[in-house]
């Protein structure tokens, strides 16, 4: 697996709890665990590569009323701390996205983050994805683990694919979730101004400046779409996957939810 053969070289990756996690983060995570959120906290918890930094900048521009320059300040991972680096999270998180599609993303994402493994071929990332050994975890163990909590707890959950369809209705939800009430014309700005496109143009939205993502292999915001897996899997594949999703998310209805 290259993976773990090339996490035994890398010193900045350890585990907890079975998670493969970066070391800066294994070293916070008695605080990370222990982290009492205030009641009107907000966490924008998802799976690596399921939309965060979509989300993330709809809820800047929200809690901003739809102000630009405001959300233009700094670079969204200045503006939405990770909790496991220090603040806010990268840990499990409801936003979903058919995970088909999250694993090109992720495969895609480590071959351009020096900062993470180097994810191998895609057949060898396909087996290294499937078996949960990724960084921050299984997506299978996530996706489970938030589902049970929805109905103990205040969470919105949103789909890639939701937001994909019609962002302005899925903007609107998220809009009442945070207790706001903009005008139309400000929800259509935030529409325009989290679209792909314009997130792709934008320094603060599209980590040009990370210096450990080579743009030119893959970059950050690559191609935006849904079901961009037909691209990259084999048949064989998309059996082998199709099968360990049935037999691992048999006790939930999230495989109806995304279209698999
Ligand atoms: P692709 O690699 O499939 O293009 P995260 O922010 O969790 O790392 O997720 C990154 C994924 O979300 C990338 O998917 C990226 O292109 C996509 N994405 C980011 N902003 C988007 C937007 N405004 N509209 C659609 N997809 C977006």
């Amino acid at each position: 697996m290259p993976l773990h053969s090339s996490l035994g070289k890398k010193k900045e990756f350890s585990q907890v709890n079975g998670i493969i996690l970066q070391k800066k983060t294994c070293d916070f995570w008695n605080k990370i665990w222990n982290f009492q959120a205030k009641p009107d906290d907000l966490l924008i918890a998802s799976y690596p590569k399921a939309g965060t930094t979509w989300t993330q900048e709809i809820v800047d521009l929200i809690q901003n009323d739809g102000d630009i320059e405001k959300s233009r300040r700094a670079s969204i991972q200045l503006r939405h701390p990770f909790l496991e680096w220090i603040r806010m999270t990268h840990c499990p998180r409801p936003e979903k996205r058919n995970p088909k599609d999250n694993l090109v993303s992720y495969y895609h994402f480590q071959r351009m983050n020096k900062a993470l493994p180097d994810p191998g071929s895609w057949d060898e990332y396909f087996e290294t994805f499937l078996a949960g050994n990724v960084v921050w975890g299984s997506w299978f163990d996530h996706v489970k683990g938030w589902w049970k909590k929805k109905d103990s707890h205040p969470i919105l959950y949103l789909f890639y694919e939701d937001m994909r369809k019609d962002p302005k209705r899925e903007i609107r939800k998220i809009m009442e979730f945070l207790g706001k009430n903009l005008k139309e014309e400000i929800l259509d700005k935030i529409v325009y101004n989290t679209s792909f496109d314009v997130m792709k143009r934008n320094p603060m939205t599209n980590y040009i400046n990370e210096i450990k993502m080579n743009h030119n292999l893959s970059p950050f915001l690559r191609k935006g779409v849904v079901g961009d897996w037909k691209n990259q899997f084999t048949e064989a594949q998309n059996k082998q996957f199709n099968e360990y999703h049935e037999k691992n998310m048999a006790d939930t209805s999230l495989s109806f939810c995304m279209g698999l």
